[in-house]
């Protein structure tokens, strides 16, 4: 098995040179089909392909700039972190794959713009914005591809945040992962919306990364997960080559549910869902049933993430009183996609 600082060493020249800071944005992202499941543990390499749409504005801006005393500074959302924190130590072991034998200390300085209040999950953003802050620091100037397969190895999910958009995580081949990274599709679509439904923020008792692992371990449900991944990835092309919403929604809702009856169906069982969390779900069904398109997806977490399209806004906003709304397309450049004028017509 090849371990994280193998891979880097076969792609970074062995000196890096350092510049005066490294700074950059990466955004949070929404996956309409889930990573879930690992075939190898140290690269997080997933069993299978996911799809995602990325979060416009909404995610994480990280600085990168030598430290004046000797000794590493982690910041997060202007409060240093602890040295051995968890926090801390995670975004170290990060930076220290690429300044390898490099002894010069540096001030890592995180904010996510992410609500709080919202309880999404920034290791995506994050690590995706460190990646890129490192590339900026040490001049690497790495191929889209690369950074994205190298933001996975801090986080799986990270690897469809260095792109905007709808962006696929391909599974990839390779035994050092290089193939296992994420493409920006080339599709624009204005009109659509994700509405963070916040049920409760707080750390979670298991994280993705054990939570995965157990179900994969655990749950004889799991060996369908694979072939429900692939046949969605399929639909959520079609629904997005064609506009069509509700195949959107339907499959994003559909892959969610059946991400998470893996989890419930492992030993001990993982049920991420609070009671207010079966009342939003049944509170989209019950808006669907009148005739309004919305849809939910969930992460390994309470919180739902509605989809939804601009023309419904107000009544869901009424629905979920207040529910934060993301534009996903709206700050995008989107004339590479040649269906924008179609979309912009429609809008
Ligand atoms: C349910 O990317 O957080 O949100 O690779 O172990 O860091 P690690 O896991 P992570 O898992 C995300 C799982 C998910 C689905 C998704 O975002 O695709």
């Amino acid at each position: 098995m090849i371990s994280k600082a193998d891979v880097i060493a076969r792609y970074l020249p062995a000196q890096l040179t350092a510049g005066e800071r490294g700074e950059a944005f990466a955004p949070s992202n929404i996956a309409l089909c889930k990573y879930w499941g690992k075939r190898d543990q140290a690269l997080n390499l997933p069993i299978n392909a996911s799809l995602s749409v990325s979060l416009a504005h909404l995610g994480s801006r990280t600085l990168i700039t030598p430290s004046a005393d000797g000794v590493d500074h982690v910041l997060l959302n202007g409060e240093e972190q602890a040295t051995g924190s968890r926090f801390a130590t995670k975004v170290v072991e990060f930076v220290d794959l690429f300044r390898r034998n490099s002894v010069q200390p540096l001030t890592i300085d995180t904010h996510n713009n992410i609500p709080t209040a919202a309880g999404l999950a920034s290791s995506a953003s994050g690590f995706a914005a460190l990646m890129l802050a490192l590339n900026d620091f040490y001049t690497l100037q790495l191929a889209p591809e690369q950074l994205s397969a190298f933001a996975r190895m801090g986080s799986g999910s990270a690897s469809r945040s260095i792109f905007t958009g709808f962006v696929e995580w391909q599974m990839g081949q390779r035994e050092d992962g290089m193939d296992s990274h994420a493409v920006a599709l080339n599709a624009c679509w204005p009109q659509l919306r994700v509405g963070l439904v916040k049920v409760a923020t707080g750390e979670k008792k298991v994280d993705s990364r054990a939570g995965m692992q157990r179900t994969v371990e655990s749950a004889h449900l799991y060996q369908s997960w694979p072939l429900q991944a692939a046949v969605d990835l399929e639909k959520l092309h079609i629904a997005i080559a064609g506009r069509d919403f509700n195949l959107l929604g339907a499959t994003a809702e559909q892959n969610a549910l059946s991400m998470h009856a893996t989890m419930i169906a492992s030993w001990p069982p993982l049920l991420y869902w609070q009671p207010e969390s079966v009342v939003a779900m049944q509170q989209v069904w019950e808006l669907r049933s009148q005739g309004i398109d919305v849809y939910f997806t969930m992460d390994a977490g309470p919180n739902l993430k509605l989809l939804f399209l601009d023309k419904q806004q107000a009544e869901i906003e009424s629905a979920f009183p207040g529910l934060e709304v993301v534009a996903p397309f709206l700050h995008q450049q989107c004339t590479a996609d040649p269906s924008f004028t179609d979309a912009i017509k429609e809008a």
